[in-house]
């Protein structure tokens, strides 16, 4: 179908296009050709009538009227001529046929001395009351008999005048009008149906073509039951025509991406058609809903986590299992004896399967390994990372907790695993033991760093191992994608494809792919936020911001990565540059607790509060701060009417994988008002170029980028934001996760394929290639 209308529509268009140019072409032609006719036939009939009349018109009596008129009205019969008339010498209309226009006298019928006697006269048209008529007058010698037996003389010029209906030649210029464009739709619309049938049909016999020729040279040899290849002069071809499949496949599945508009409920579609409805289980550390005991209540928070945000709406669409390390203090209470808990709490829709982990494992794993050393690892951020042999130890163990119960929750010998995130690097490898058919699609959500800066870790080939494992590893941007694919390149002994982004190691596997993150659009909680003045008027009120005075937000985990600190000394040299805005704006700092058992996050804080007091002793008074810090947890709710409110928001990493915020910010503006300043270290920066984008580290630029966003026009912020909203409303989450999805679907596939062909004796090792 998609096919067909690929051609069509062009099609139609050329030929609606040369259809333009004929039509006015042809009715010229007609036209002409009719006139041309017209005069031809009117000679005809002049000629013709000429030997009737002349002796009649020399006759006297009462018989000459009547056989005259009855000669003219039967030339007139002619369905080609509508009256006939004759002018005599006098220029009187001596004779008429029924039809002859009343409006027509024969002085309107203009003569010429210089014609001669028999030779119609130039077609003329005339519009009359009846319509459009053509007319010929041919002149005639008028004779007279003055006596019995006297010869005749000639008098003067009379004038024979046919009248033709003009309607007749439009209608028949009109009927050829139709029948040519009929006639071009007809030749157009078979020939592109054949072209695209020749096509398909080319296409099919080629690709098979292709493939019994693959088969034919993989074949193993009967005779003596080699597996090696028959055709060895076949070999150097082979890679180049499997790449060319693989291509065209590849080109057929991102066009029909590019066609989908992306729902949860095409998500959904996916899963059952793509993946035959098969189990999908996530695996991340942090859980979606935290169940907390607050004196005898048991209250649900969703947790200040990017990685959270995106997958919470596939999961739900999905509706899969989520295992992820159980931390609220009311989260045993509320499970079952499985340990599960159905979410959303007002309607279910997923469960959430907890882990449960001891003191001494969330310390070591969580903590240590995971947020001392592979955060800070993987970010550049200058904050040294520390690796400590007993935090490997506790990572180790707990990565093997969450493989085992992944394994548990597997219905199938093939499910789908979504392994989110540093927390589980190992994962991959250790359910790939327990599941070998399992499809095992790893996501980095942070980013990775060059392989100089990973060799810094202990335990580097351990982790590229583990996370080898996997069918698919994911990352934000290409980049980071092609940092990962060097780093394995320098550590382990692997084959890596460039080309193809694929690396195989011992006998497995791993496309290496960028899938840029996003979320849901529209996000779920907006439909609960108030339009942006009345969060501004519950703004102003809950944080004692004086009336009038302009907001701009910044919403973070409380992290050294995040650029707080380089933030609010922008925001001081807004103000130092350019006190017009003292006493008018005020910048709103949410900042989530997080990890706040660590050293490097407690100094963080002190800092970062230390900072927001010292500014706001600077330019603040009694009724206004420059800085209002909240170092608080947030409901997403709550967020967004910051979002709402806020003429600005400013997302300041040093270093970021996405950056989540930044798209959130643009969700709530469907006013399309506000202006997003961006660091140029967070992967949004490549997706959002209408934003701001800014250098963290570059405090001048970052107060002027305040200033400007301050100071922009309301069409220039509609002009930016529109074009930002736009694209993530398109290149939503759904889109992030069904193209993994689709992606895997494809490796299942040919997996399955192989298998097939594997117990038919095809050469395993070779299929595998194809994957
Ligand atoms: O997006 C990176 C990430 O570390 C996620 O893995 C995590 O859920 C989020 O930030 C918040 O961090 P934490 O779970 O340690 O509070």
């Amino acid at each position: 179908m998609k096919l067909i209308l690929k051609f069509v529509i062009p099609l139609i268009i050329v030929l609606g296009i040369i259809g333009a140019m004929m039509v006015p072409v042809m009715d010229l032609v007609t036209q002409r050709w009719f006139i041309k006719d017209l005069e031809l036939r009117s000679q005809l009939v002049t000629n013709t009538l000429q030997e009737s009349l002349q002796p009649l018109l020399l006759t006297k009596g009462r018989e000459r009227k009547s056989k005259i008129q009855a000669l003219l009205d039967k030339v007139a019969q002619d369905e080609r001529i509508l009256a006939m008339g004759y002018c005599d010498a006098n220029n009187v209309l001596e004779f008429k046929t029924i039809l002859f226009p009343a409006d027509l006298a024969c002085q309107d019928i203009p003569t010429d001395p210089q014609t001669s006697a028999n030779t119609p006269l130039p077609l003329m048209t005339k519009t009359l009351k009846g319509g459009r008529f053509s007319i010929t007058a041919t002149p005639l010698v008028a004779l007279s008999v003055e006596a019995e037996g006297a010869s005749s003389v000639a008098v003067g010029l009379s004038r024979l005048i046919i009248v033709h209906d003009l309607s007749v030649a439009e209608r028949r210029s009109g009927d050829t009008r139709n029948y040519l464009i009929a006639l071009i739709l007809i030749i157009g619309v078979v020939t592109s149906l054949v072209a695209v049938l020749v096509a398909r049909w080319s296409r099919k016999e080629w690709m098979n073509s292709m493939r019994t020729l693959l088969n034919e040279v993989r074949k193993p040899s009967l005779a003596d039951n080699l597996v090696a290849p028959q055709h060895q002069e076949f070999q150097p071809i082979l890679r180049d025509i499997k790449n060319l499949m693989r291509d065209l496949e590849d080109n057929r599945a991102i066009s029909d991406d590019l066609q989908l508009h992306w729902t949860p409920q095409k998500l959904r579609e996916i899963l059952s058609t793509e993946l035959s409805g098969d189990e999908v289980i996530v695996v991340s550390n942090r859980q979606p809903y935290i169940h907390s005991r607050v004196g005898d209540q048991i209250e649900v928070h969703f947790p200040a986590s990017g990685l959270v945000t995106a997958m919470e709406p596939i999961v739900r669409a999905c509706s899969g299992v989520w295992v992820a390390h159980g931390n609220g203090s009311a989260d045993r209470e509320v499970v079952d004896e499985r340990d599960r808990v159905k979410v959303p709490p007002d309607n279910p829709q997923y469960e959430i399967h907890r882990v449960w982990l001891s003191k001494e494992e969330e310390l070591g794993y969580y903590y240590g390994f995971s947020n001392e050393g592979l955060w800070p690892l993987c970010h550049i951020a200058h904050t040294r990372p520390i690796f400590r042999g007993s935090d490997w130890e506790e990572y180790v163990k707990v990565n093997q907790k969450f493989a085992d119960a992944v394994v548990r929750d597997a219905r199938s010998a093939d499910p789908v695993v979504l392994i989110q995130d540093y927390h589980f690097a190992l994962l991959p490898q250790m359910i790939r033991a327990q599941l070998p058919q399992a499809t095992i699609i790893t996501f980095w959500h942070i980013p990775w760093p060059n392989q100089e800066v990973f060799g810094i870790c202990p335990w580097r080939e351990a982790i590229l191992e583990g996370l080898l494992g996997s069918t698919i590893m994911g990352f934000h941007t290409r980049y980071h994608a092609d940092n990962f694919i060097d780093t394995v390149d320098r550590f382990l002994e692997s084959r890596i494809e460039r080309e193809t982004s694929s690396i195989s190691y011992n006998g497995k596997i791993t496309l290496v792919r960028p899938y840029p993150i996003s979320i849901e659009w529209p996000p779920r909680w907006l439909a609960e936020v108030p339009p942006g003045p009345e969060c501004l008027q519950r703004i102003h009120a809950r944080d004692n911001i004086p009336e009038g005075i302009l907001i701009g937000i910044g919403v973070d985990r409380l992290d050294y990565t995040k650029g707080i600190v380089e933030r609010f000394r922008a925001i001081e040299r807004l103000l130092e540059k350019h006190p017009e805005w003292i006493g008018q704006f005020s910048f709103v700092q949410i900042a989530a607790p997080s990890r706040s058992s660590l050293p490097a996050y407690q100094h963080f804080d002190a800092e970062v509060r230390a900072m927001a007091e010292q500014i706001n002793i600077k330019y603040g008074d009694g009724r206004y701060q420059p800085i209002i810090l909240k170092i608080e947890h947030h409901e997403p709710v709550d967020v967004f009417q910051y979002f709402r409110a806020a003429v600005l928001c400013l997302v300041s990493s040093l270093h970021d994988g996405m950056n989540l915020v930044a798209k959130e910010y643009l969700s709530a503006r469907d006013d399309e008002q506000g202006v997003l300043i961006l660091s140029m270290f967070a992967g949004a920066s490549r997706e959002l170029t209408e934003a701001l984008i800014v250098n963290p580290y570059d405090i001048e630029q970052c107060a002027e980028a305040l200033h400007v966003a301050l100071s922009m026009p309301a069409s220039e912020q509609r002009e930016r934001m529109h074009a930002m909203r736009s694209y993530v409303s398109e290149f939503n989450i759904f889109r992030w996760a069904g193209r993994m999805l689709l992606d895997a679907a494809t490796v299942r596939r040919k997996n399955r394929f192989a298998l097939k062909l594997s117990s038919l004796g095809a050469n395993a090792p070779q299929l595998k290639e194809l994957s």
